[in-house]
């Protein structure tokens, strides 16, 4: 047996140790690893494909990013090709995909990606290729796992980061309004911002009356300390409007990015209240650094179980934690539609009745 794995997406702590885990497992079974680097990518350029073996996993457990690299505007079914002329044309290499598998005897690919990755897997298992999906995202917005490993990593780094704006909002008396990544769920904003004692949390699904966050934040002023922390995902929507805030139009191949939400509603929070205010973007620090422990053992069972899974012949599957046991689901339904965070979790009502305010 011969298998492939590749990482795709956007990099997320815990990656390594999956890697790793796989390469390891498979090993011990007589079986032999190659690495595509980039995505896809590694397959249509020279020294894209690496041989893995134990000795090229040690030690990059603990490590953040991708030994093998990622990208997240690399699919075959829609590669950019820039033609000599500079012009960018999108076209379809999956058929190319199948054919270099062949010809590198593989026999599986373990694909380890966020839902545009699992995806692609997907689509690529519909035409023949053996794959399985081991699901990755700091977002956590993947339906079929109860929690993708980077999570509660980027969760970790957005909360040491809150605690430090907290000095010196209460210094300028200022209101603070950051940041976070979740594209369109709002799970990392929720868990951090909770776990950092915000005063409100901005999700994308909750659509936010400004009128009714200035107006809690306003009574703190008048109550309490005389600063404010607002913890904003991304892809938060405002009640009037109803549209996230994107930066760009997206580079072909890619998708559009989100941003620019902190500093629309620092500057009406301001205009509203009267008081200093102030927004950061916490942005990429939230995927780099070190997986903490919780992750880095999701990342290790989660590599060691798609061995499992291909030994078994259970392709077209995805790995998926269902506490307390890792499980496998069948890839399509694993990409069927993105996690949000339900309006009756268990979070989301602590945080409220604790007094959080999500603006609606
Ligand atoms: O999906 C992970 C993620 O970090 C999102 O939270 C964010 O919107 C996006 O990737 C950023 O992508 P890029 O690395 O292209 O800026």
């Amino acid at each position: 047996m011969r298998i492939a794995i590749n990482t795709g997406g956007g990099d997320a702590p815990g990656l390594n140790a999956v890697v790793r885990a796989a390469v390891l497992a498979a090993e011990r079974r007589g079986w032999e690893v190659v690495g595509i680097r980039r995505g896809y990518d590694g397959l249509f350029h020279p020294g894209g494909v690496v041989p893995l073996d134990g000795a090229a996993v040690r030690g990059v457990t603990h490590l953040g990013g991708t030994m093998l690299g990622t990208t997240n505007r690399g699919s075959p079914f829609s590669f950019a090709v820039t033609d000599p002329d500079g012009t960018v044309r999108v076209v379809d290499r999956s058929d190319e995909v199948l054919e270099r598998m062949r010809s590198l005897r593989v026999d599986c690919l373990v694909a380890v990606g966020g839902d545009g990755t699992l995806r692609i897997a997907s689509e690529l298992a519909a035409k023949g290729l053996r794959v399985i999906g081991v699901p990755k995202t700091i977002d956590n917005d993947l339906e079929a796992t109860s929690v993708t490993f980077g999570f509660h990593t980027a969760v970790q780094t957005a909360t040491d980061a809150i605690d430090k704006l907290h000095s010196t909002a209460a210094a300028h008396q200022r209101i603070m309004v950051v940041e976070l990544m979740g594209r369109h769920a709002g799970w990392i904003a929720l868990f951090a911002g909770f776990a950092s004692t915000a005063e409100a949390i901005l999700i994308p699904e909750i659509p936010f009356d400004i009128e009714k966050v200035a107006r809690h934040i306003r009574r703190r002023y008048d109550e309490g300390p005389e600063f404010a922390i607002v913890v904003v995902a991304e892809g938060a929507i405002p009640a009037k409007g109803r549209k996230p805030s994107y930066l760009d139009d997206p580079r072909p191949g890619g998708s559009k990015r989100l941003g620019g939400v902190a500093k629309r509603v620092a500057r009406h929070l301001e205009e509203l209240t009267g008081r200093e205010s102030r927004s950061l973007v916490l942005g990429h620090l939230q995927r780099g650094g070190r997986p903490i422990a919780f992750d880095r053992l999701l990342s290790l069972r989660f590599g060691s179980a798609a061995v499992d899974l291909a030994a078994e012949g259970r392709f077209g599957c995805m790995v998926a934690l269902d506490p307390p046991v890792v499980k496998a689901v069948p890839l399509s339904e694993a990409v069927a539609r993105i996690k949000m965070v339900p309006p009756d979790h268990e979070v989301l009502v602590a945080a409220r009745r604790l007094g959080i305010a999500f603006g609606d």
